[in-house]
């Protein structure tokens, strides 16, 4: 496994100083433009009585969107306590509405009719694949191939397609090669940052249980890049000439490989069988040779399955992997559990696991509201403008101390007891993940193995400051903790 995928023109920085020079250029002219039109508005002005709007930053339009991707959740805890549990802002001239309570984005999507989520899904596939006309794709996936997932990804699908199990093999010889590499390394020890080595062997795990042996193991190192540049594709700057070039090259390489996984199903003509391959995934890929996707499109799609099924899973059990090794008790109490048991069904991980996704952070569901709406929570009225992009953010209830005493510690006890109210990072509504009895058990399959095998420590600086990088939680590219496997003494 390699240790660093990197060059110097495909990092996040190379791009960011691409961007950064850009934005200095052209930021002079884009001010003298919309100043004037600032200045007629008052302030805090709002045609919505019902949702308070923070106030603009020192720089109109741009501070308070800053503010917002730098750090969401702290962003979340300082307006919430000044607004209560939603509030707006305007940024770039439209609204963005953020609700931070459970059960405010089920109750959009049932009262009003015209809430919308094709569009994040439509960023979303553009960023991800760099396919643009992706409509048809996005549309096919959030009906159809949802329904199928519905059924599949439950604890019965997961069962009887032998999901786990197929998961399990797979990471088991992921880590049989790692222990054979560090039994023939000099000291018996290797370095690497701790987002490869929690990425690495779940990408594994989860390729194989979603395509069968056959998927293109070897395009990681193009998946680590797409995965931690999705900052940039995400943003505006994304299509200009020379910005994350390299990224997007990784993008295109990723795209390719599962065309070539693809190819010869998809040109034989009939409906046969790729060796080992989910039922999940079989199924959506006959439904998009029946709505006559290209070769390109459906291998586009898987992308955005692919991703679907790994990002957030992995974001988790980074989060739950350095916390156990900033807590040497916690670590040892948790290898003591997974080495007195033979499953991964123990109370400790399961609680810290809890822990893990009530501090974590997954990238917030987003909606637009194609008409003025207006709705009731808990007998409260709230009005969503025409246009306005809802972001749902989970912080505001995780971190609340009403509901969770000393929200900010990370206490991986807290939910031993049963009847301590569960975390909810798993959206709701129509799109509710359908993958969450998956995901808990992917991460405690991870864990266990982990601790049953290999000894982690962290090289350099043992404290390091846990927080969350932006709206899409990017662990990969926000990396800083380095650490040193071996196998267990
Ligand atoms: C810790 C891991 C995970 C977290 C925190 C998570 C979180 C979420 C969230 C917040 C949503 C709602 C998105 C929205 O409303 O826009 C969602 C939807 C979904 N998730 Fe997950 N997810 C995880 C793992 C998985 C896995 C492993 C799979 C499948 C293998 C999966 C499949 C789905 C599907 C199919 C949807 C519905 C998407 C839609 O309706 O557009 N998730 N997930």
């Amino acid at each position: 496994m390699q240790s660093s995928f990197y060059d110097i023109s495909s990092s996040p920085h190379f791009s960011a100083i691409a961007i950064l020079c850009a934005a200095i250029c052209t930021f002079p002219a884009i001010l003298s433009l919309l100043l004037p039109h600032f200045r007629r508005e008052k302030p805090s002005a709002t045609h919505d009585p019902s949702i308070p709007t923070i106030s603009h930053g020192t720089i109109p339009w741009v501070t308070r969107s800053i503010e917002l991707m730098q750090d969401p959740r702290k962003f979340v805890l300082k307006y919430k306590k000044q607004f209560g549990t939603s509030f707006q802002l305007s940024t770039w001239g439209s609204k963005i509405a953020i609700v931070t309570e459970p059960g405010m984005l089920a109750a959009l999507e049932h009262q009003c009719k015209d809430l919308n989520a094709s569009r994040a899904r439509v960023d979303a596939f553009r960023a991800l694949t760099g396919i643009h006309d992706c409509y048809r794709m996005t549309h096919l996936m959030g009906t159809k191939v949802m329904a199928v997932s519905t059924k599949m990804l439950s604890p019965s699908g997961i069962v009887k397609h032998g999901t786990m199990t197929s998961f399990d093999e797979m990471l088991t010889r992921s880590f049989d090669d790692l222990s054979a590499s560090l039994s023939k390394a000099p000291n018996g020890t290797t370095c690497l940052m701790l987002g490869e080595f929690v990425n690495f062997h779940l990408f594994q795990g989860s390729m194989n249980s979603l395509f069968g042996p056959t998927f293109p193991f070897e395009c990681y190192p193009d998946y680590a890049i797409l995965s931690s540049s999705l900052q940039i594709f995400f943003s505006p700057m994304a299509n200009w000439p020379f910005v994350a070039r390299s990224q997007k090259a990784s993008r295109r390489r990723m795209v390719e490989a599962l065309m070539r996984y693809l190819d010869d199903w998809w040109n034989s003509g009939r409906c046969g069988h790729i060796d080992g391959i989910s039922p999940l995934v079989h199924q959506a890929l006959v439904m998009f040779k029946e709505d006559n996707l290209t070769l390109e499109e459906a291998a586009g799609s898987l992308l955005i399955s692919l991703w679907g099924a790994l990002f957030n899973v992995a974001a988790m059990t980074y989060w739950l992997t350095a916390h156990m090794l900033q807590d040497q008790d916690l670590y040892q109490r948790l290898r003591e559990e997974a080495l007195s048991t033979t499953g991964y069904n123990n109370p400790l991980l399961e609680s810290a696991m809890q822990e893990a996704l009530r501090t974590g952070a997954v990238p917030p569901p987003t909606r637009t509201v194609a008409c003025d709406s207006e709705i009731s929570v808990d007998g409260k009225s709230y009005f969503f403008q025409k246009g306005a992009t809802v972001i749902s953010e989970s912080s505001g209830y995780h971190f609340n101390p009403e509901v969770y005493l000393d929200p900010e510690t990370f206490k991986a006890d807290r939910f031993v007891d049963e009847t301590a109210p569960k975390p909810k990072p798993w959206g709701e509504g129509y799109h509710f993940c359908r993958g969450m009895y998956l995901a808990k058990l992917q991460i405690k399959s991870y864990m266990t193995m982990v601790l049953r095998r290999f000894d982690l420590k962290v090289v350099g600086k043992q404290q390091f400051v846990l927080q969350r990088a932006g709206l899409i939680p990017d662990v990969l590219g926000s990396d800083t903790i380095r650490i040193e496997v071996s196998l267990r003494s």
